[in-house]
């Protein structure tokens, strides 16, 4: 795995939001691959704690029970960007928290406040082990990572991108194709959730100090790309404001299309 150079290796966070189909989950990935840092996808903590809970057949509607399973869930999410996984009491379930089942209904899940509580605590966590570890740091991606969980790391950035290309990226991650009646089946998905999502954690709108990416019409590598400039910019005025970061990712976002395209890996 590439490492960043010797010099540099104070600990570095990486914070990235956006809604669905930004490309988050797999720009993250390859960032943290790229930069030798760990990677947290805390969307698949929620999941999980989805998943715990029809699988025990708890009422997701029932607030202080699906809490409960959240506080006593022995969870464990595997923070290398070249194999992510999550596993629930020792078994993988990967696999099973990206069912329809669990998309279908994890908003409802991420809208309890009480299990709101209890994973930004294990994602603080999470981040805090991880700037100590032997990567020195990680990219952590979700919903209010640069506003509640990070609001302190060193580089946080807000991923987005048209509504119409978010429901493409996402229409060609899951039906393998972006014609009508994958875009219709698809917009539900995307708008529907992040509407519900948008209830409790603010993801559509850069906070202060956070850097804004419209991915519309960047490839994949452009994206990654902007995002390794706004770290090495960060780097280089050693944790200044990231001002001529900004500029480059306005640059690069207004740039034509490229021909890999965000969101060719699972969902964002
Ligand atoms: O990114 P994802 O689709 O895997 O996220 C799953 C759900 O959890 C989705 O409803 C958004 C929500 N979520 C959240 O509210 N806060 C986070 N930090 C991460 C995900």
């Amino acid at each position: 795995m590439p490492q960043r150079p010797q010099a540099s290796r104070r600990p570095l966070v990486v914070a990235i939001d956006g809604p669905s189909g930004s490309g988050k989950s797999t720009v993250s990935r390859i960032v943290a691959g790229r930069l030798g840092l760990e990677y947290l996808d805390t969307g698949a903590m929620y999941r999980a704690v989805c998943w715990a809970c029809l699988e025990r057949g708890i009422d997701l509607a029932d607030e202080p029970a699906v809490a409960e399973v959240a506080r006593n869930l022995d969870l464990h999410v595997g923070t290398d960007p070249e194999a992510p996984f999550a596993r629930v009491d020792g078994r993988d379930v990967s696999s099973q928290i990206r069912s329809t089942r669990v998309s279908a209904t994890v908003s409802i899940v991420a809208a309890n406040l009480a299990v709101r509580a209890e994973l930004r605590r294990r994602q603080q966590e999470i981040i805090a082990a991880a700037r100590q570890g032997p990567r020195h740091g990680v990219v952590a991606e979700g919903r209010d990572i640069t506003t509640v969980v990070a609001p302190d790391a060193d580089v946080r950035i807000l991923l987005t991108a048209s509504e119409g290309d978010r429901v493409a990226r996402r229409a060609r991650e899951v039906h393998g194709s972006d014609d009508d009646r994958a875009l219709a089946a698809t917009h539900d998905q995307v708008v529907r959730r992040d509407a519900d999502d948008a209830r409790v954690a603010q993801f559509f709108e850069a906070a202060d100090g956070v850097l804004r990416l419209d991915s519309s019409g960047l490839s994949l590598a452009e994206t990654v790309d902007a995002v390794l400039a706004a770290v090495a910019e960060h780097e280089r005025t050693d944790g200044a404001e990231v001002v001529a970061g900004k500029g480059l990712l306005v640059e690069l976002a207004a740039e034509s299309v490229g021909a890999e395209r965000v969101g060719a890996g699972r969902g964002a």
